[in-house]
């Protein structure tokens, strides 16, 4: 082999794993274990899951020779009548201990209280028809994480329709869907026609849902408007005016409860909530929901300060988008992100009916995933 224009020399054995010089021109360690579990056999085309089972192995897995054959690394094992053959591109693309590529990992893109007009809308039958659309949508969910969907039918199918489009309806403790509308005896702030302040929905879960929708089925009410605030706007201008109470809101968990007659719901979260890159991702927030916070009395003189910094800044009108729901509109929303809260109404002024449901997180970054990957997905 003419070693200067293919610089990819034969492996040097050891003994847990194999050297190899690769195009790179650097030599890249391989495990044994690693090298026999993700032979290219090991993976069932039809499932494209793992079929082979490494626990079954009598002993540890060693190489006995390895040897470039054309583009391929080729590992004959020790104690077992088995060949690997690794293209040697695929182990370039494994070699720096990186998490695959996630082309759902998008940098977010904050959004102020003058933001109404341009939020990503969607038309409900479109969508339905159009898998490029939905792609555009969820990215925008990503990006932006608020979003309306129009030309809503007036059923509760069309709510259904339009969560499956990103994933399963996903339940929390008071059931599949939930119907916002005056209660006679209510047991949640929502359910009455008072003001409800900026918050995220259910914190007092231990994985609150990460998709809200809100279909607009009805809203002829005097009063009532919408509040929605991006909350990673906020707690990034929080993170520069106010360094340590941001610290203090994303590391210190407090707790969150949710108790009635049949339920008594409790969890602790951060304030802020912030992703793998330590990038904000997040909030929750509810002082409905917000249970005694039980830390230390001394840590409270400085924790109760920086989370009426971050309330006050939250409640600030540069953030806060206003606008009046309409019918046949449904909002969707990352419930982790935006926080929402809408103005009293007079009850008694017409109708006002949302209905809503969430999905998760992790369901819409895999059907972006799905959609936006070559050959993966049929509309
Ligand atoms: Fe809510």
């Amino acid at each position: 082999m003419n070693v200067m224009s293919h610089p990819v020399t034969a492996a040097i054995l050891k003994d847990k794993g194999l050297d190899i010089v690769l195009a790179d021109g650097q030599p890249h360690y391989f495990n044994y274990y690693w090298l026999r579990d993700n032979c290219p056999s090991s993976f069932d085309s039809a499932t494209r899951e793992r079929s082979f089972d490494i626990f079954h192995l009598e002993a540890a897995p060693r190489a006995v020779s390895a040897e470039l054959a054309g583009d391929a690394l080729e590992i004959a094992w020790q104690d077992e009548a088995h060949v690997t053959r690794f293209p040697l591109a695929w182990l370039e693309a494994h070699a720096g201990a990186a998490p695959r590529p996630d082309p759902s990992d998008l940098p977010r893109k904050a959004w102020y209280g003058d933001h109404y007009p341009d939020v990503p809308r969607f038309d409900h039958a479109t969508l339905l028809g159009d898998a490029g659309l939905r792609a555009k949508w969820i990215e925008a969910m990503l990006v932006e994480g608020f979003t309306i969907v129009t030309g809503m039918p007036d059923s509760d199918e069309a709510l259904t329709r339009t969560a499956n489009l990103i994933g399963q309806v996903r339940p929390t403790f008071f059931g599949d869907y939930f119907d916002v509308r005056t209660h006679i005896a209510p047991t949640n702030t929502a359910y009455t026609s008072a003001a409800l302040e900026l918050h995220t929905d259910t914190p007092a879960e231990e994985h609150a849902p990460g998709v809200q929708f809100l279909h607009c089925r009805a809203n002829t009410v005097q009063g009532g408007g919408s509040l929605y605030s991006d909350g990673v706007a906020v707690a990034n201008d929080f993170r520069k005016r106010d360094p340590e109470g941001f610290r203090l809101l994303s590391e210190i968990a407090v707790p969150f409860y949710c108790e009635h007659d049949t339920y008594d719901m409790r969890s602790r979260q951060t304030v802020i909530e912030l992703d793998k890159h330590g990038e904000v991702s997040g909030l929750t927030i509810s002082q409905h929901m917000l249970d005694i916070i039980d830390l230390p009395q001394d840590l409270l003189d400085d924790y109760y300060p920086a989370f009426c910094r971050f309330g006050k800044m939250l409640q600030e009108e540069k953030y806060m988008m206003r606008f009046l729901m309409k019918a046949g509109e449904c909002m969707v929303f990352d419930n982790h992100r935006i926080v929402h809260g809408r103005a009293a109404y007079s009850a008694t002024s017409g109708e006002r009916y949302l209905r809503g449901c969430y999905t998760d997180r992790a369901e819409m970054r895999s059907t972006y995933r799905a959609l936006v990957s070559e050959g993966r997905f049929r509309a």
